[in-house]
Formats: structure tokens, C-alpha cells, sequence
């Protein structure tokens, strides 16, 4: 199923990174699993490109249940990265790709040559971008949580980017003291574009069991709650960077995704609102977006992008 012809008003193209999307509109990693069934079904839902679970360099189980429980605003998940490993991961990819899905592949590892490995290895099998994903809060330093120190950051991003042709974005996270300089330090290291952020640290107490829900103790928060959270860091990364800013966080409708835009995010990600919305979701914001042009005469989306920097 082709989707352009379903895009009635105005075009939502737009260029990130040198990756041409079709909308700026992607699922973020992980809600889907590793499903290439479901990952086909979010592009024929309209996304601009699908973006995969992240795959490490070999298979996990990730941490034991509970790992998932609804709060109040969102959804804190503790996987622990659980995935099939890079080489099993890899056929996925090129099937994928190969039925026509523009695919970004998530990844994270825990040295410098796991992480160029993977690199090679998602080009070859016919990625189209790599997301770095350098913060998962649900995992120690190990396995690659490193986004919280702009050294490593820049490290990883440098050693990546000298081994791939392919856009290069790199996964902030919320969890640190100034996002600031640890944004630089991807765009120094040759991040293509920044995605900003993943999950925020939190937990959740059962009070008749008198213990933590999640069996990791503590998760991610995702869903609504975290996006005044994020779209500030999008504000604020937009006036210290140039490369293009991927927003992702709490986006829940078409008015959620025109506030990123406007916040300066080229391209988006949806995740929670998957599962509390279906597929629809990414429908919905494409023509959200489409008639919120129409209306405020915008004939292209670049002329959203950062405009409340300039108001
Ligand atoms: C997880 O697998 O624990 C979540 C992945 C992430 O937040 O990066």
C-alpha cells in the first residue's frame, strides 16, 4: 500500500538528514518489539519511515516481569533491551527493506567495536539511518548507557560515524543535569541529528505487595506526562545545535506533534500512543498536521520547523 496518494491537502515531506521521509511522523523504538509483521503495518499506517527495537550485539533476555505498568500520564517500562542480537536482527532488517520499508535501525552495545560492528552490519543489511541508542535508563553503563557524559557520547558517535555511509541520529536522555553539552558533543562526534529524548527514570510502588512493581525496581516514563518534559529539551538543543532534532515524548495527537514542530523538531516519534490508540495514531497526526497548514497557509513544513523561536 502506497500512502502517498491518501495525503489529500499538502504534502508532509520533509528532509532529515539527507533521508527523505514521506511524513515526518516514525514510531519510536521499542513499542512494537521486533515484529516485522507490525513494523510493516506502522509504514502502511503512514509513518515516514519505521524504526526498530533496539538490537544489541548479541541476543538478551532482558529483565523478568514485570516490566511494564500503567501510571498516571504514561507508561513505565523496564525491558532491559531484550533482542534477537545483531546478526539474527540483520535478516529482519534486509526483509524489511526489501519490501520497500524505509527502516532506521536502533541499536545500542557496550564497546567501541560492538558498536561500529553493529554499524556495519545494519548498513549492509539494508538500514536506511542508524539511531544510536545511548540511553536507556533501564540498563547500567554496560550496555551503553552513556548519554548522560558528553565524552563517551562523542566517542561512540565518532567511532560510528567513521564506519557508516548512513544518517547517523543519536537517542539523548532526560536523565541528566544539562542536556546541553552532551548534545554538542554528538553533533561534534558527526551526529546527523540528535533524537530528543527517551524515557524519564521513575518507579512505582504496589501498596498492598508493600514493594516495587517492576521487577527492575525502577523504568522509563513515556506517555503524556513526559511531554512538557521533553519538548523544552527540544527547545532548548534547537538553539544550541544545528543539525536537525528528532522530538519524541508524550506526542498523543496532531496537536502534540505541531508544538514539537514548532519547539524545532524536523522529524517526530510516537510510542505510547500506539498502544493506547492503535495504528490510526500516525493517520490521524498526518492529517492533523495537513489541515493545520491548510488553515494557518503554510505550503511547506520547513516553515513550521523552530517558528516559535521566532514569535
Ligand atoms: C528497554 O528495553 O528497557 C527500553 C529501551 C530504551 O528505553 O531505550
Amino acid at each position: 500500500m502506497s500512502y502517498e496518494g491518501e495525503l489529500t491537502k499538502i504534502s508532509l515531506a520533509v528532509d532529515l538528514a539527507g533521508l527523505k521521509l514521506r511524513s515526518p511522523i516514525m514510531n519510536a523504538s521499542g513499542v512494537l518489539g521486533i515484529s516485522i509483521p507490525l513494523l510493516k503495518r506502522v509504514y502502511n499506517s503512514g509513518t515516514g519511515a519505521v524504526i526498530t527495537k533496539s538490537i544489541g550485539p548479541l541476543s538478551r533476555p532482558g529483565h523478568p516481569n514485570p516490566t511494564m505498568v500503567h501510571v498516571e500520564g504514561g507508561v513505565l517500562n523496564s525491558m532491559g533491551l531484550p533482542n534477537p542480537g545483531v546478526d539474527y536482527f540483520s535478516i529482519e532488517v534486509k526483509e524489511l527493506s526489501d519490501a520497500g520499508v524505509p527502516v532506521i535501525a536502533s541499536f545500542f552495545a557496550s564497546t567501541i567495536d560492538e558498536f561500529t560492528d553493529s554499524s556495519i552490519k545494519l548498513e549492509r543489511a539494508g538500514a536506511r539511518a542508524l539511531e544510536l541508542n545511548l540511553s536507556c535508563p533501564n540498563v547500567s553503563g554496560e550496555s551503553g548507557m552513556c548519554a548522560t557524559d558528553p565524552y563517551t557520547t562523542e566517542k561512540v558517535t565518532a567511532a560510528v560515524k567513521s564506519v557508516t555511509k548512513l544518517p547517523l541520529f543519536v537517542k539523548l536522555s532526560p536523565n541528566v543535569t544539562d542536556i546541553i553539552p552532551i548534545a554538542k558533543a554528538a553533533e561534534f562526534g558527526g551526529a546527523d541529528a540528535i533524537t530528543v529524548t527517551n524515557t524519564l527514570k521513575g518507579m512505582a510502588i504496589d501498596i498492598d505487595f508493600k514493594k516495587p512493581i517492576l521487577s527492575n525496581v525502577t523504568g522509563g516514563l513515556s506517555g503524556p506526562a513526559l511531554k512538557p518534559v521533553a519538548l523544552r529539551y527540544v527547545w532548548e538543543i534547537y538553539e544550541a545545535v544545528k543539525i536537525p532534532i528528532i522530538g519524541c515524548g508524550g506526542i498523543n495527537n496532531w496537536r502534540d506533534a505541531v508544538e514539537y514542530l514548532l519547539a524545532g523538531s524536523t522529524a517526530l516519534e510516537v510510542g505510547t500512543a500506539i498502544m493506547t490508540h492503535g495504528f490510526e495514531i500516525f493517520n490521524e497526526i498526518n492529517e492533523g498536521i495537513s489541515q493545520y497548514m491548510v488553515e494557518n497557509k503554510f505550503n511547506d513544513l520547513k516553515e513550521m520547523i523552530g517558528l516559535a523561536h521566532k514569535s
